[in-house]
């Protein structure tokens, strides 16, 4: 059993550096991220890891065609990466390099150790190679015509001796494993996927090892300096890497969550996993399993040039306006379809008609009518803000982050339509219903304020906003903890701006 004072530790697959960041790549961080806020704001300590894949055939033949050496390539291109995770808000505590000294020491020494446990063994290989995919494919990879699917790339023929990973021994407890945990694998079409996987095939050996004759980016061997490490072997290992290298593994292993995408799943359930056991290592609690963007319904590609770059977005239409669409877009599991025309949709309704404008008329009203002073506490939206509440508690704690905006944004219907209903603007004009406005403005302001709370995972940057406006602490809040009334009456606000100004005017 695991120390009970174990961080919650969450994880992205790492990014092959071949190339500029997209879509789908800031969909991930993104997820991940709210993830891990998420867990802040319910009072844990989260340990968040992203990173770059930086060896394999892959990345050398894109700093050939680059026309440098790989270290100068993947060194300009880490930078890029960088900015790019930082662009997106991202919380991570560390940043791996799979080039970085102390990421190789430990895939070297989880080799010496398989090795010494006698997991691996030597033989010839006759077959294909995709460096598309960094990996062998069998006669069973062909369609019904025989050829190699397009998602294969160039396909090259090999006959090359290498080193071998036993899988076969690991084959039943591993079953087992996924069939005893059922959360391991997520969403359950996923875990169904990786046992129909595993009881209708014979897992074939894992080639762990590349001859330095083919390729020489990556770690060599430690048992044997003709060979390299084969890339899945070396990425994978870096979600146990890095705690090991800062000295946290006892504080920070096993990982709770490993967010990946639906094609490298087979990776990440089964090779990972028995790699993690034939080193007497605990497994990851859960491997969660995001879809993949599409744009107008077409696969996005560089040759037909069709490629969301965030970077853009995010500079026309702000950070949490991207963040807000991608979560609220997309459920973690199924496929999404990006359309510049849905994004500027729920740009309007959601953020500058919904949320905007509610905390916008909400603060606004506040200064005109009381000079920007809280009125008295009054409890007329608490019930249905505890609901609220405690619906999006679950949600969060679930993964559930879609459905956790959407909780978010029914009580900013209902807000809404309070203010329809308590007609504010009518009970300003009548000296008898002084007292009546107050506690409509009590119901706003308060009602802003949980809003800006349970934005924190989300929308960072509007939370923090909603909280200056409100003139409150922007100091991380407890979820969980915060109730109705943490705004007390005589409590001055500031003057409000609006969050998302209409566009299309
Ligand atoms: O696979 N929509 O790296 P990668 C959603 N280095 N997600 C997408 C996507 C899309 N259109 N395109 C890619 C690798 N992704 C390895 C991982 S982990 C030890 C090594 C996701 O740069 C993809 O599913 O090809 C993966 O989770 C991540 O982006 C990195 O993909
Ligand atoms: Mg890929």
């Amino acid at each position: 059993m695991p120390p009970l004072s174990k961080q919650f530790y969450i994880t992205t697959a790492i990014d092959y550096v071949n190339g500029q960041p997209h879509l789908g790549h800031a969909y991930e961080k993104v997820i991940a991220d709210v993830i891990s806020r998420a867990r802040h704001c319910l009072g844990e300590e989260a340990f968040f890891l992203t990173g770059l894949d930086e060896h394999g055939q892959k990345v050398q033949q894109a700093a050939e065609a680059a026309g440098k050496d790989a270290q100068t390539y993947t060194d300009e291109l880490a930078g890029d990466w960088q900015s790019f995770v930082k662009k997106l808000g991202i919380s991570n505590n560390d940043f791996v390099r799979t080039t970085d000294a102390r990421h190789q020491e430990v895939v070297c020494e989880i080799l010496q150790q398989l090795y010494d446990a006698d997991e691996f063994y030597q033989d010839e290989y006759v077959g294909f190679y995709s460096a598309k995919q960094e990996s062998f494919l069998t006669d069973k990879d062909r369609d019904a015509d025989g050829n190699f699917a397009p998602l294969y790339g160039e396909v090259q023929e090999l006959r090359e001796k290498n080193y071998y990973f036993k899988l076969g021994r690991h084959q039943q407890w591993l079953i087992d494993h996924i069939e005893a945990n059922p959360e391991f694998v997520a969403p359950d079409y996923r875990r169904n996927e990786v046992l129909g996987f595993l009881k209708n095939n014979t897992l074939e050996d894992l080639c762990i090892s590349r001859p330095k004759e083919r390729l020489t980016w990556g770690i060599p061997l430690p048992f044997d300096s003709d060979y390299v490490t084969y890339v899945w072997f070396d990425a994978l290992t870096n979600y146990l890497s890095i705690p090991r290298a800062r000295g946290e593994e006892a504080d920070l292993w096993p990982a709770d969550i490993h967010v990946i995408g639906k094609d490298i799943l087979k990776f990440h359930a089964v090779y990972w996993p028995i790699m993690l056991k034939a080193a007497g290592l605990a497994l990851p609690k859960q491997v969660l399993v995001h879809g993949w963007w599409q744009k107008d319904n077409q696969k996005m590609s560089k040759s037909i040039g069709n490629v969301v770059d965030p970077v853009a977005v995010i500079d026309d239409w702000g950070l949490d306006a991207f963040r807000y669409y991608v979560v609220r877009e997309l459920a973690i599991g199924p496929d999404g379809n990006w359309t510049d025309e849905s994004f500027a949709n729920r740009y309007h309704a959601e953020l500058a008609n919904g949320l905007g404008n509610l905390v916008n008329r909400s603060l606004s009203m506040l200064t005109r009518y009381r000079e920007g002073i809280v009125p008295p506490q009054h409890d007329e939206l608490a019930a249905e803000a505890i609901a609220a509440r405690d619906k999006l508690l679950g949600e969060l704690k679930s993964n559930e982050l879609q459905a956790g905006l959407m909780t978010i944004w029914s009580f900013i219907a209902r807000m809404n339509q309070y203010v329809d209903e308590t007609a504010p603007f009518k009970l300003a004009k009548d000296p008898e219903q002084t007292e009546r406005l107050g506690e409509v403005l009590y119901n706003l302001a308060e009602g802003c304020r949980l809003l800006a709370i349970w934005l924190q995972p989300y929308l960072p940057t509007t939370s923090h906003r909603i909280m200056e406006q409100l003139n409150h602490s922007t100091d991380l809040a407890n979820l969980a903890e915060e109730g109705w009334g943490g705004l007390s009456a005589g409590h001055n606000i500031n003057m409000p701006e609006a969050l998302f100004p209409r566009r299309d005017k």
